[in-house]
């Protein structure tokens, strides 16, 4: 009888975790998204996520160059924002999924205000838009896509 009861629990385990990573491994690949939106001053950007992950052949490495969540990329805003403001310095402590995250551009993670000579050197981290364009039209220009500066409707709508 025992016996029994332990064949069930153990087949039922095993149907439960083949579900589970079957849900997980779909949760994943639906996080990846497809499309992405950007509003901003120049006009509406429509960034073809899935084409440029899949269709061309890059690495998710190749733009998503933090490696703090390889499988799961932060936004670049959390480390890019349109500019390094009141707005950013309270609110970036809390977009971080760990205090790894932080030694992206701190010695060691803050816990209060800092001194001066411990602020990052916001002079090599680029703002959002630049980070954008930048990382957009480079690769363009070296394999492919629209760059320069008669391009710009090429990504934004008018
Ligand atoms: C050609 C460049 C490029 C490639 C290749 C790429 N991504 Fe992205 N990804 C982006 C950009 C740009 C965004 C927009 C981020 C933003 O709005 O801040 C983004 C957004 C994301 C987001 C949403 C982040 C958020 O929280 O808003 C996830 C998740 C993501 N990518 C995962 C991946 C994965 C996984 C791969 C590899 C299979 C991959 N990406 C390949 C450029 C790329
Ligand atoms: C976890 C923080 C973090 C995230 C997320 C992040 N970056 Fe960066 N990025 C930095 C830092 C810090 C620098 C400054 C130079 C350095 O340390 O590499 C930088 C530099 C850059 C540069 C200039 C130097 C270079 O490598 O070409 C570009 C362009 C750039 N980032 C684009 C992006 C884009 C696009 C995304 C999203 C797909 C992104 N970054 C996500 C932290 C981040
Ligand atoms: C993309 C780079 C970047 C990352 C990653 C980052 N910070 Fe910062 N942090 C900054 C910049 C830039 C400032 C503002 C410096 C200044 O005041 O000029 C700052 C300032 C701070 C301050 C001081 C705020 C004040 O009022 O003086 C604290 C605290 C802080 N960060 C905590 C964190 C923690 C905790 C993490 C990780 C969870 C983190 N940071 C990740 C760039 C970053
Ligand atoms: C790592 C390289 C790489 C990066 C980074 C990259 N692209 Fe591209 N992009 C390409 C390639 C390759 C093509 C395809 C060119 C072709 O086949 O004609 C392309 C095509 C395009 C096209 C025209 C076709 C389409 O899919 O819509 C647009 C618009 C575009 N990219 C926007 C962007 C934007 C916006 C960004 C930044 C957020 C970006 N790309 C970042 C490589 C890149
Ligand atoms: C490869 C695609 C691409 C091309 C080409 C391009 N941009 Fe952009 N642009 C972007 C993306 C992506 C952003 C950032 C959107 C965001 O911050 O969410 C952006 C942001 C901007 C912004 C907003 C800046 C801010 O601080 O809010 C302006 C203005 C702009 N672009 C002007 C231009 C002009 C002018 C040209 C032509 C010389 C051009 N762009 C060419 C993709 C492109």
């Amino acid at each position: 009888m025992k016996k029994r009861y332990f064949s069930i629990t153990a087949i039922v385990a095993v149907m439960f975790l083949v579900a589970l990573s079957g849900y997980l491994r779909l949760q994943a690949k639906h996080d990846v998204p497809a499309r992405v939106i950007m509003d901003n001053n120049g006009g509406r950007v429509i960034f073809t996520h899935q084409a440029h992950a899949q269709d061309y052949g890059f690495e998710c490495a190749d733009c998503h160059h933090d490696n703090i969540g390889q499988d799961q990329p932060l936004a670049c805003g959390s480390c890019h924002p349109s500019a390094f403001d009141e707005k950013f310095r309270v609110e970036h402590q809390k977009t971080f999924p760990n205090d790894e995250a932080c030694m992206r551009c701190h010695s060691e993670t803050p816990t209060g205000p800092l001194a001066k000579e411990d602020k990052p050197d916001t002079e090599i981290i680029p703002t959002r838009a630049d980070a954008f364009h930048n990382q957009c039209m480079s690769c363009h220009e070296e394999s492919g896509g629209p760059y320069g500066k008669d391009s710009c409707y090429d990504c934004h709508a008018r």
